[in-house]
């Protein structure tokens, strides 16, 4: 009777599933063939359903399945999944005498023995992972604790997620937290891949990871290996009762879960800071990144006596390693060229692992800061790395005795064309004064192209260099006329990245205004101000002909960024480049309305601050996201700012929000909000 019904479930299942097969196919054509028939958002629901039924009843999957293509389907947002439990996040350790203060902690509000289990910290993204009855039902991100994404058909594409839970007495159900990382190896082998494709690099493995996961295409997390190694049980209906973490470990190992097998339990606070100590040492050598150790109390009645804090439990905490130094040589001193022509110098060093990746060059900023650090060609020095921190030079290491090279002198003439370098009164940085140098070309034209712009895929500086020393461009304008047998001709270059390339650029053409005028490199307009034009004067013709009383009538604009707009159309180089952009086809259209995109949360009338590194992106990145949404992006916090995005070691503007009892955001809230809009955050408690 029961297998009936289950026999029933499956046969409708199935006419479903297919009959959703063949819509999605057809809209897909129509879509390909740019005719198409239903709206992206429509679209979107029919490939979720189709997920959703395979996900449940995955003998449905054929390999035909719109879901198994590479390329086909797109999956363009994520759905939120509400976490049953919240997810939170740890406190941190920075030194020993911090996890000795929170140890004690621990000791005096418990009676009895306290047994600790420590745990390398894995630097990938939080997972949680829903079973019913021992099938995977869902995959949702962290997202802002409360509320995730809904990354279930990328989960199961991870062969360490079992669909199926293994052995008896299995829960009705079960959450299980883990840790998505990308291992060394799959990272190095991925950017290898990258860079031969011409695309971007990752950063590191975590970014890797997070790329991986939260991409529309299945088929590309399928082909990025990932792995998750799983620490934690949120939601559990059923199955044994559970004692001790060390019991759930072993537990999660027998339903099919992978558990890091360096984890390991102590008895005291000395034993637990040598293991934070080895797993310094040995950090890079696990075979994935790892950034810490997390120490938990073992005993789970322990744990509930000990509780939470409004964001983080009161038995665990994170131990954070300290950033890493290394010493190796400089082997030279340079000077790159910007686009604006602004000579940076720039350290060439012996290639040295450090934080996490190699390092073979840092930047010196300026002049003065070469000198105040007084590193010299020759030179053994120290390197610095945290995280994803920009590495740094900190210093010579000085060896008595040892004769060093005359101190560093800044060069008088542009290494690319000669032109002399001058440093202006008052000025820190020099400057190559030739406007036609051919690396300010190259960079004015990866500028132009970059994902704050254009965002034109493959146009990197290693392209772009090569096809300015091939004669192919000289200003952003030629990018539109580059043809498929001019890129095949070049070395370097196959015909299939020729094509993804063109169709890139081709697609570049219907951009927003605003990002033309971001394009355009015009001194101090970035994207913030660049919204501002494009919404409040005009098209393109209009802002350019404009006068600065014209221009500062616009909100948003003020003197300095006018006189400049004024000035940069005044130069009939910028013209040339103008008039190739206008015969390609390229948008020049305005006023513009708040741009918002297409089945993304419309963020019109917030009005947002950003303060602090962010880990997952660039400050460039969430301004053009956000003002893509319709968002505003300002400089300074008021009463009229909605959020504040605080990002790593935040500025003044944080306390400026906090005293106006304006919203503060992480970064997890501003994913949230730049997929679900403002009513996607949680409520703030009471
Ligand atoms: S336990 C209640 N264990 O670190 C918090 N977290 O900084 C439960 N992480 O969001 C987290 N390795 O993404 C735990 N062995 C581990 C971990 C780990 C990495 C991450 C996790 C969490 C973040 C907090």
């Amino acid at each position: 009777m029961a297998k009936d019904r289950a026999d029933n479930a499956d046969d409708v299942g199935a006419e479903r599933a297919a009959a959703l097969r063949e819509l999605i196919e057809y809209h897909n054509d129509r879509y390909y063939a740019d005719a198409a028939e239903i709206a992206d958002a429509e679209f979107d629901a029919l490939l979720r359903e189709l997920i959703e039924l395979e996900t449940k009843y995955p003998a449905l999957v054929t390999a035909d399945s719109p879901t198994q293509h590479p390329g086909s389907t797109q999956q363009s947002t994520f759905a939120p999944v509400k976490h049953r439990v919240p997810m939170m996040s740890l406190d941190n350790a920075f030194s020993n005498e911090e996890l000795v203060a929170w140890g004690e902690r621990v000791e005096r509000a418990l009676v009895g023995g306290i047994r600790f289990v420590t745990e390398p910290k894995m630097d990938g993204l939080a997972m949680s992972l829903l079973y019913e009855n021992g099938k995977l039902v869902s995959g949702g991100t962290r997202g802002d604790g409360r509320v995730g994404e809904d990354v279930t058909a990328n989960v199961r594409t991870i062969t360490e997620v079992p669909r199926t839970l293994k052995g008896k007495n299995l829960p009705s159900v079960l959450e299980v937290r883990g840790e998505v990382y990308m291992p060394l190896r799959a990272f190095e082998e991925l950017n290898r891949r990258q860079g031969d494709a011409g695309l971007r690099l990752f950063a590191n493995p975590r970014n890797a990871a997070a790329g991986s996961l939260r991409v529309k295409d299945v088929s590309i997390t399928a082909s990025r290996d990932l792995a998750m190694f799983c620490y934690q049980l949120g939601a559990k209906q059923g199955g044994p009762t559970l004692r001790t973490h060390q019991e759930t470990l072993a537990w999660m190992r027998e339903l099919g879960f992978q558990v890091n097998p360096r984890i390991e339990a102590h008895d005291d606070l000395e034993s637990v800071y040598a293991f934070c100590q080895s797993m310094q040492e040995q950090r890079h050598s696990l075979g994935y990144e790892i950034d810490g150790v997390v120490i938990k109390v073992d005993d789970l009645a322990q744990r509930e006596e000990l509780g939470f804090t409004s964001k983080a439990p009161r038995w665990a905490i994170a131990y954070k390693f300290p950033p890493e130094e290394r010493t190796t040589l400089l082997r030279k001193i340079q000077v790159s060229i910007g686009r604006t022509g602004r000579a940076t110098p720039f350290a060439e060093l012996e290639p040295v692992f450090v934080g996490g990746s190699t390092v073979g060059m840092a930047t010196l900023h300026n002049q003065d800061e070469v000198a105040r650090k007084d590193v010299r060609p020759g030179d053994t020095v120290i390197v610095r790395k945290a995280g994803d921190v920009i590495p740094e030079v900190v210093g010579p290491v000085v060896q008595k005795g040892k004769r060093r090279k005359p101190k560093w002198k800044f060069p008088t003439a542009c290494p690319v064309c000669g032109s002399p370098l001058v440093r202006l009164e008052g000025e820190a940085n020099h400057q190559c004064i030739n406007v036609e140098c051919p690396a300010q070309r190259v960079q004015r034209i990866v500028h132009f192209a970059s994902r704050g712009a254009l965002d034109i895929e493959g146009l990197g500086e290693e392209r772009v260099s090569q096809f300015v020393r091939e004669g192919l461009l000289v200003d952003a304008g030629d990018i539109y006329s580059l043809s498929l047998d001019r890129l095949v001709a070049l070395e370097r270059i196959g015909e299939r990245s020729a094509r993804l390339l063109l169709d890139a650029i081709e697609a570049s053409k219907p951009q927003p205004l605003w990002r033309v005028l971001v394009g355009l490199g015009i001194p101090h307009v970035g994207p913030t101000a660049a919204q501002a034009l494009a919404t409040g004067v005009g098209g393109l013709d209009r802002v350019a002909s404009a006068t600065v009383e014209e221009l500062v009538e616009c909100e948003g604009i003020g003197q300095i960024i006018a006189v400049s707009v004024q000035k940069f159309f005044g130069l009939d180089r910028n013209h040339l480049v103008i008039e190739k952009l206008r015969a390609a086809g390229v948008n020049f259209d305005g006023p513009e309305p708040a741009p918002v995109i297409e089945g993304a949360a419309s963020l019109a009338g917030v009005s947002i601050v950003l303060t602090g590194g962010l880990e997952r992106q660039t400050r460039e990145e969430a301004t053009a996201a956000l003002i893509a949404r319709g968002a505003k992006v300002a400089s300074s916090v008021s009463k009229k700012t909605t959020f504040v995005v605080a990002g790593e070691s935040p500025g003044s503007k944080l306390a400026k929000a906090e005293s106006l009892g304006v919203r503060v955001l992480d970064e997890d809230g501003l994913e949230t909000l730049l997929s679900g809009g403002p009513d996607a955050l949680p409520d703030l408690p009471a």
